[in-house]
């Protein structure tokens, strides 16, 4: 197992919330549905099969709690539990299956999880063929759209501000097997301070990103974002307008990042949480060159709006 990727992809988020009716609405605008209810906790699906792709639990305090992430097989997650001296137990939460439970050095409780149970996909709207300038191929077809809440298919990346950066890196690189794609550094080069890091899946096409870890400036562990895959652009842009139909913050958007190349728009939850619908990003593998760049505000995209303070609240 060594040299690869204990993990697929990432499986969901975790939040700690002071209100799971806030939580379960704005989620119903947002684009995810409600795959689970207790007393406790809310579990919410995309379209896609995973049971849930985010978790609202109920608390004291508003909070970012952990990350789920998708041993690629059984054996992986048995070597998960070996690398961090967790056991293998049965998953205590809805869909169950198996998990080893452990924290990272920044504080998140990650869960890798095999075997949970799925749904049928939901259906969502095929792709839009595009009329570009040159190649048209949308042929005795018009376009029909409204503003309408988003086709979700998978939660794809989280970015987490850490305090230790050197250590958390090192746990999700040398534990868990994720590879760096880009990284950035300040001062000189030699200082890296984040990392996009995508599953080290060898020569099979993956996000760019999976779990994207940046120094936290002010040392407080907690995400920057999760961010949730749109089918299209369009699907993007008139969902983003249902957002705003329905009254919900937006952060920033929308625009054309550089590392991975997504088209994002970012908004916030009822409790300040930055949440990102995206489509079209990179894929890489094991042969595609690693990135080092100077970090600076202008990294954050190709083109989109002025970056306004609120993003970085
Ligand atoms: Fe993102």
């Amino acid at each position: 197992m060594s040299g690869m990727s204990l993990v697929q992809d990432i499986a969901f988020v975790r939040y700690q919330v002071t209100d799971l009716n806030l939580m379960e609405a704005f989620l119903a605008d947002f684009g995810l549905h409600t795959a689970a209810r207790t007393e406790q906790a809310l579990y919410s699906r995309t379209a896609g099969p995973l049971h849930h792709a985010h978790i609202a639990e109920l608390g004291p305090a508003n909070a970012t709690v952990g990350i789920g992430l998708l041993a690629r097989s059984a054996q992986a997650l048995d070597e998960v539990a070996r690398r961090t001296g967790k056991p293998v137990e049965p998953n205590p939460e809805p869909g169950g299956g198996l998990r080893v439970r452990c924290t990272d050095p920044a504080g998140f409780v990650v869960d890798v999880i095999h075997g949970q149970d799925t749904f049928e996909p939901l259906a969502v709207r095929a792709p839009l063929e595009f009329n570009a300038a040159v190649g048209r191929k949308r042929l005795g077809q018009p376009v029909r759209l409204k503003p309408q809440v988003a086709s979700i298919t998978r939660l794809g990346h989280v970015a987490l501000l850490v305090a230790d950066f050197p250590a958390t890196l090192a746990f999700y690189r040398d534990v868990l097997g994720f590879l760096p794609s880009d990284t950035y550094w300040a001062g000189s080069e030699d200082r890296t301070i984040a990392a996009f890091m995508r599953c080290g899946l060898g020569q099979q096409w993956t996000d760019h990103h999976t779990v994207a870890l940046i120094t936290a400036s002010d040392g407080r562990n907690r995400f920057d974002h999760s961010a949730f895959e749109v089918v299209d652009f369009d699907d993007l842009v008139q969902s983003g307008e249902w957002l705003k139909s329905r009254g919900r913050a937006h952060s920033w958007g929308v625009g054309r990042h550089i590392q991975g190349s997504q088209l994002f728009d970012y908004w916030r939850d009822p409790f300040g949480n930055k949440v990102e619908h995206w489509t079209d990003g990179d894929l890489v593998n094991d042969s595609t060159p690693v990135g080092h760049a100077a970090v600076s505000p202008e990294e954050l995209r190709q083109w989109a709006p002025a970056v306004t303070p609120e993003f970085f609240a």
